[in-house]
C-alpha cells in the first residue's frame, strides 16, 4: 500500500486535467483526489530490480508485458508503447490514413481520440452521444456512414466512456458494412466486458474490432506514469505498428542488399533500415516492469471499483431525487471497468454553479473532475471544422451536467459516505 495514499493535501493534477484550483483545501480530513494510483512495495521492488539490471530501455520487461498483458485481456497480440495517445496514433499510421481520409469518434471523449486522425492529417468526424451514458450513440453513427457516400470515413473510433463498453457488435457492423476499420478506445477500460449472443467479450480480446488502445496513465487501473498498448489479431499491423514504434527501423526485409550483406552474403551484425518515418513510442523497461506488477493486481482493483460505483449507486439513491442527481446509466449485458463514477447533476434546480460545488468539495477535501468538454467545441477544432454550440446536443446536454467524483480501489466505504454527504452540502440540498 502506498502510505501516502489520500493524503491529507495531495492533490491529483494530471496532464490530462490539470488542476487549477491553487488554493490548498482547508479540510481537515484527507484529501480524496477524483482518482489515484496504487502502488505496493511489490511495484517499488519490481522497479529497483530493472534499475539494477542491464536494461532500463529495449530490454526483457517489455516482451514479458507484452505476454502478461496479452494473457490477461486476451489478445494475440499487444504492442507496448510510451502512451495511449501513442497507441491511437500508432493504429492510424498502421492503418494507412492519410489526408484524404475521414475518422468518426464521439466529442465525449478525451482529446486523443480525435487528434489521433490529425496526426496523420486525416479529418475528424463527429457522432453524437447517449446523453444517459456518454457514448457513442449507434443510431448517429449509422446516419453518418450512410451520408459518406464517396466512403471517405475509414476508421471508427468509439470510446468506451467511464469504463464501459460502447456497443461495439453494432459499430463493428456498420464499420464493415462501409468497409470502415474499428479501432476502439479503451484507454478507461481495461478489463471491461460486454455479452453478445451469450458470449462474454473482453475489450481488447474481442472479434468486434481491429485494434483496441488501453492507457496507463496514473489516474487509470494499470498505473506506470505514462504508457499505453495496442491489441490486435492482425500480424500485419503489429509488425507496422512495432516498425512505427521505433522510428521506422527494421532488422529484416532489407531493401539496400549491398549495404546490408558482407561479403559472404550474411547480414551485417550493425545493419538496420528505415523505410518509412516513425516515432520513438517506446516504453521503458523501468515501466514495464511496474505494469507486470501491477497487472497482477487488476482484478482487485476492478473489484473494488465495482463495490464504491454500487456503494455510490445506493447512497445516491437515498440522498437526492433522480432528476436532480443520477449516476450514468450501465446498460445490460456489461462488465462496467470504472475509471470514472460520473454523475449528471441539475445543478439549475438547486440554483448553484458546477465550479461553485466543485470549489466548496474542495474546501470540504474532496477533488472531483469534468469529463469531457466536448472535443467539437474545442477552439482547434471549431476553427478548423466551423463547429459550435449545438451541433451534438447530447454532448453538450450531458456535459453541462457532468461531474466526476472521486474513483480509485483505496476508496472506503466511509469516504464514499463523507463524498456523498459532502456533495449534499454543496449542492444546499436539504437532508
Ligand atoms: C479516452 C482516452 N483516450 C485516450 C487517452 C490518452 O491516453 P494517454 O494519456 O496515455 O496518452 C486518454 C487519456 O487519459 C483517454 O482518457
Amino acid at each position: 500500500m502506498n502510505p501516502e495514499a489520500g493524503a491529507e493535501g495531495k492533490h491529483t493534477a494530471t496532464a490530462e486535467q490539470p488542476d487549477r484550483t491553487n488554493a490548498a483545501p482547508v479540510s481537515e480530513a484527507k484529501f480524496l483526489p477524483y482518482g489515484r494510483q496504487h502502488i505496493t512495495d511489490d511495484d517499488i521492488q519490481a522497479v529497483v530490480a530493472v534499475l539494477k539490471s542491464d536494461w532500463l530501455t529495449q530490454g526483457p520487461a517489455i516482451p514479458a508485458f507484452e505476454k502478461k498483458l496479452g494473457e490477461f485481456i486476451g489478445a494475440p497480440e499487444t504492442v507496448a508503447c510510451s502512451s495511449g495517445t501513442a497507441a491511437l496514433h500508432l493504429a492510424m499510421l498502421a492503418l494507412g490514413l492519410r489526408e484524404s481520409d475521414e475518422i468518426v469518434t464521439t466529442p465525449n471523449t478525451f482529446l486523443s481520440s480525435a487528434n489521433c486522425a490529425r496526426l496523420v492529417g486525416a479529418e475528424v468526424r463527429f457522432v453524437d452521444i447517449d446523453a444517459a451514458t456518454g457514448l457513442m450513440d449507434v443510431d448517429s453513427l449509422a446516419r453518418v456512414l450512410e451520408a459518406d457516400a464517396e466512403k471517405k470515413i475509414k476508421a471508427v473510433i468509439p470510446v468506451h466512456f467511464a469504463g464501459q463498453p460502447a456497443d461495439l457488435p453494432q459499430i463493428y457492423s456498420l464499420a464493415k458494412a462501409h468497409r470502415a476499420w474499428v479501432v476502439d478506445d479503451a484507454c478507461h477500460a481495461i478489463g471491461a466486458e460486454y455479452e453478445y449472443e451469450n458470449k462474454a467479450y473482453r475489450l481488447g480480446g474481442s472479434p468486434h474490432s481491429d485494434m483496441t488502445a488501453f492507457s496507463f496513465h496514473p489516474v487509470k487501473h494499470v498505473a506506470i506514469g505514462e504508457g499505453g498498448v495496442i491489441t490486435t489479431a492482425n500480424a500485419e499491423l503489429v509488425r507496422r505498428m512495432r516498425r512505427f514504434r521505433n522510428h521506422g527501423m527494421q532488422k529484416e526485409d532489407f531493401a539496400e542488399r549491398e549495404m546490408a550483406l558482407s561479403p559472404d552474403r550474411s547480414v551485417n551484425p550493425w545493419y538496420y533500415e528505415m523505410q518509412e518515418i516513425g516515432f520513438n513510442y517506446r516504453l521503458t523497461d523501468i515501466q514495464a516492469a511496474l505494469g507486470m506488477s501491477q497487472l497482477t493486481r487488476l482484478p482487485w482493483s476492478l473489484e473494488r471499483r465495482s463495490r464504491i460505483a454500487s456503494l455510490y449507486r445506493e447512497l445516491i439513491g437515498r440522498s437526492f431525487d433522480s432528476n436532480t442527481v443520477r449516476p450514468l446509466t450501465v446498460l445490460p449485458n456489461r462488465k462496467h471497468a470504472y475509471h470514472l463514477f460520473v454523475v449528471q447533476i441539475n445543478f439549475e434546480r438547486f440554483g448553484i454553479g458546477r465550479a461553485a460545488v466543485m470549489n466548496r468539495l474542495r474546501q470540504a477535501g474532496i477533488g472531483t473532475q469534468v469529463h469531457y468538454i466536448p472535443v467539437h467545441l474545442q477552439p482547434y477544432y471549431r476553427k478548423r471544422y466551423g463547429t459550435g454550440p449545438g451541433d451534438f446536443p447530447q454532448a453538450e446536454r450531458y456535459y453541462v451536467r457532468a461531474l466526476s467524483l472521486p474513483m480509485y480501489p483505496d476508496l472506503t466505504e466511509a469516504d464514499c459516505q463523507r463524498i456523498i454527504r459532502a456533495l449534499k452540502a454543496a449542492l444546499g440540498a436539504t437532508a
